[in-house]
């Protein structure tokens, strides 16, 4: 709960701030962007966001951009993890 508790008290200032955060629709295991790359600027509540997927361990791919769902989570199977972050603190925090 505390990890999510800051992103939901935001002041109001700073969440109507417009942020840019990287975009790629597939960032490979090496933090090229294959796919879709650009950047994108948050609107109203927006932050930017992160999702790693690892496979078998192993940093397989990811995906950039904006949202407005922004509940870090952590997803497990037996050999698929799914990372989501999010962030707001400076422009471009989204690196992969
Ligand atoms: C990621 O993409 C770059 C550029 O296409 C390529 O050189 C690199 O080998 C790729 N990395 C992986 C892990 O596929
Ligand atoms: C993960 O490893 C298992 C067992 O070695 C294999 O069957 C499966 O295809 C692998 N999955 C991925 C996504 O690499």
């Amino acid at each position: 709960l505390s990890l999510f508790l800051p992103l939901l008290f935001l002041p109001p200032l700073l969440s109507l701030l417009p942020l840019e955060c990287f975009q790629c629709n597939r960032v490979n295991a090496s933090g090229v962007c294959e796919t879709g790359g650009s950047t994108c600027q948050t609107q109203g509540s927006q932050q930017c966001f992160l999702r790693r997927i690892f496979e078998n361990g192993t940093l397989s791919y990811g995906h950039q951009g904006c949202s407005q769902l922004c509940i870090p989570m952590k997803l497990f199977n037996p050999s698929v993890i799914v990372e989501y972050k999010c962030c707001h603190d400076s422009p471009l925090c989204n690196k992969f």
